[in-house]
């Protein structure tokens, strides 16, 4: 697989792409699922709705490797908390975490066993894709879950779970504990599954100052990078720490491929990561909506990389108004200006 290849810094004929929320609301045929499906939480649970969703960016768009449709935050609720997805405001935890007995009410065992439905997911997905293409397993960093868990929903602030950061953090280490404990078993299952790579989301790393990054956050994913490596060294690992362009000089640990994302220079990153990681990114989405923005943001990523240690992606999520069209025109632009 031309994707696993490259995740290794191997040579490739070419560099491979794909983009984060490449399954979603800009397709038509997405929608059509959905709406079948009633919700996007049933959409999640419905391991043959979302192997179908799961395809579709492959076949229409051509990209190289496959993500699995789901969301991360399906790891609190089947860990025993109520989420539910309303329009316009986002996910919703009802009854955010608050006490140690909230905590000591969460399980571990039996959330990674109710994620079963993923699983049965990622047999039929892997069963269907072709063996050229990679499937990506992932689950969100336990700082970001943990954010979502204590803040109930998504902040501007960070005010609740940096309140307790400072004046409860044996608390907070106790929730990353736990939480971090459950993703093990989860990544595990999805390798087991059929998965051949992973990617961690911290999409909320950019709230956290350089010290309280490293003790809060960059650790539990460590821990479960080490976890991950001593068990399955050929299932590369991609972290995606968001927002840390000026940590970069400290990053170090046992994953394969670090994602940047679109706010740090490309050269920053290959300066101070590229000799030691594969990178991964970082076009700026919206630079999807205009053709001529595409080449340039191609072209650009391209002179700096060389097609080297390089996998092509958006530097985060692609936006639901994004036509169809130039998404397939940045797909095959990166294939024709990579092809050696
Ligand atoms: O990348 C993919 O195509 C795979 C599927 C995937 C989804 N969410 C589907 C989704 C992945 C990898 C995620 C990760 C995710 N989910 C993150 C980390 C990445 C990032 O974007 O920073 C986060 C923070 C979440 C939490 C989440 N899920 C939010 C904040 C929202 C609502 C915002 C929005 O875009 O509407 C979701 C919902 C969600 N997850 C949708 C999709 C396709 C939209 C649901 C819909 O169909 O209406």
């Amino acid at each position: 697989m031309i994707f696993i290849d490259a995740c290794f810094g191997k040579k490739t004929p070419y560099t491979p792409v794909w983009m984060m929320r490449q399954a979603g609301r800009y397709l038509p045929q997405y929608l059509k699922v959905r709406e079948k499906a009633g919700s996007f939480l049933h959409l999640c649970k419905n391991p043959e709705s979302a192997a179908e969703v799961t395809l579709q960016p492959v076949d229409i768009l051509g990209v190289d490797a496959a993500i699995l449709f789901s969301d991360i935050l399906v790891v609190p609720l089947e860990m025993g908390m109520d989420l539910r997805f309303s329009t316009g405001e986002g996910p919703i935890f009802s009854n955010p975490l608050m006490t140690k007995a909230d905590l000591d009410k969460l399980q571990i065992n039996e959330a990674a066993e109710r994620l079963e439905y993923v699983y049965k997911a990622i047999r039929i997905i892997r069963s269907k894709l072709s063996s050229d293409k990679a499937l990506i397993g992932f689950c969100g960093a336990p700082w970001t879950l943990a954010t979502y868990m204590i803040e109930g929903s998504g902040t501007k602030t960070y005010g609740k779970v940096k309140k307790l950061l400072y004046s409860n953090p044996s608390f907070l280490h106790g929730v990353l504990a736990k939480v971090t404990e459950v993703l093990k078993l989860y990544l595990e299952m999805q390798i087991k599954s059929g998965v051949n790579a992973v990617q961690i989301f911290d999409s909320w790393a950019s709230a956290l100052e350089e010290k309280a990054f490293f003790e809060f956050s960059w650790r539990y994913i460590q821990d479960i990078c080490s976890f991950l490596k001593s068990k399955y060294p050929d299932v590369p690992i991609i972290v995606f720490p968001k927002g840390i362009s000026g940590y970069l000089d400290k990053i170090e640990g046992e994953f394969d491929v670090f994602g940047v994302d679109w706010s740090t220079p490309i050269e920053l990153a290959k300066e101070k990561l590229g000799n030691r990681y594969v990178l991964q990114g970082n076009m700026e989405p919206t630079r999807l909506y205009s053709k001529r923005a595409i080449d340039e943001g191609v072209e650009h990523i391209v002179n700096v990389m060389q097609n080297k240690r390089h996998i092509f992606n958006l530097g985060h999520g692609i936006l639901p108004d994004v036509s169809v069209e130039n998404a397939k025109y940045f797909i095959n632009s990166v294939h024709e200006k990579t092809k050696i």
